[in-house]
């Protein structure tokens, strides 16, 4: 997968994305990560890309015309691949839909994929309505540039590219796979400042290590995350009524009575 990040500050976003896992998918060529400076698309001698909003107000905008110019660029390094091309463009905004797993997902099969970081007061309105494709936020909050958010959005989605993840990491069960999120987890030792670990995980019952996990992510989703537990009750009616119920229970009680002994 090929990301392309239009940006005034092209070494923030490559030094942070090239570590660790990414580091080694970048190495392994199963993604590709090109930040392209906005800046060298400016037409004029001092480099300028922003200048004052029109009807007035505090701060400065980025202009329409380099962006655009940046963008033609890097399509036409894509279409130079594959002329068929016409990869979604993400501006990454406080504005924007708020980011989640679903939306990792959908991105992780693109091929090619720009994501456009504003800095200043914005970008003006006309070239944004020219080139995205997707408004997208990572929280309601407001950051000072799009850098971050633009780093947040490809480390999630490269982790989904088939191969970067190696087999011991993406067999892991994770946060949001299921809607839930995940149980807690322990290694060693077996005592630490006097907290034991769990003994059902020292069981050996794969069994009832399985239905104790799911009743820590349904305790830990209804404490951390009620909405999400609220929508995975109504998603998965069958885990909440009957056998399968029933079966749980009776498991669930024989672990805790084997964690009083
Ligand atoms: N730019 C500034 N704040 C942002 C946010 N919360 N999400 C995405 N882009 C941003």
């Amino acid at each position: 997968m090929n990301f392309y990040i239009m940006t005034l500050f092209p070494d923030m976003v490559m030094s942070g994305l090239r570590t660790s896992i990414l580091a080694r998918a970048l190495g392994n060529g199963y993604i590709n990560i090109e930040a392209v400076n906005i800046r060298d698309y400016a037409g004029n001698k001092h480099n300028k890309v922003d200048d004052y909003t029109y009807g007035g107000g505090a701060g400065m905008l980025m202009q329409a015309a380099p962006v655009f110019d940046c963008y033609n660029a890097i399509v036409e390094k894509i279409k130079s691949r594959n002329s068929d091309a016409n990869p979604r463009v993400v501006y990454v905004t406080p504005q924007g839909s708020v980011f989640n797993q679903n939306m990792t997902r959908e991105f992780s099969k693109e091929e090619d994929i720009i994501f456009l970081c504003g800095h200043y007061e914005g970008i003006d309105e006309r070239v944004l309505e020219e080139i995205v494709t997707d408004y997208v936020s990572i929280g309601d909050y407001v950051l000072t540039g799009g850098e971050l958010p633009a780093m947040v959005m490809i480390d999630a989605i490269s982790r989904l590219v088939p191969g970067v993840l190696n087999n011991e990491e993406s067999a892991q069960t994770e946060s949001f796979d299921d809607g839930l999120l995940e149980y807690p987890q322990y290694s060693r030792p077996e005592v630490w400042r006097e907290k034991r670990v769990p003994k059902v995980l020292l069981s050996g019952n794969h069994e009832n290590v399985d239905v104790w996990r799911f009743e820590k992510s349904l305790e830990r989703t209804k404490e951390r995350r009620p909405e999400l537990y609220d929508k995975y009750v109504q998603e998965h009616p069958e885990q909440f009524t009957g056998k399968s119920l029933k079966k749980r229970k009776r498991i669930l009680d024989k672990i805790a009575e084997a964690e009083q002994t």
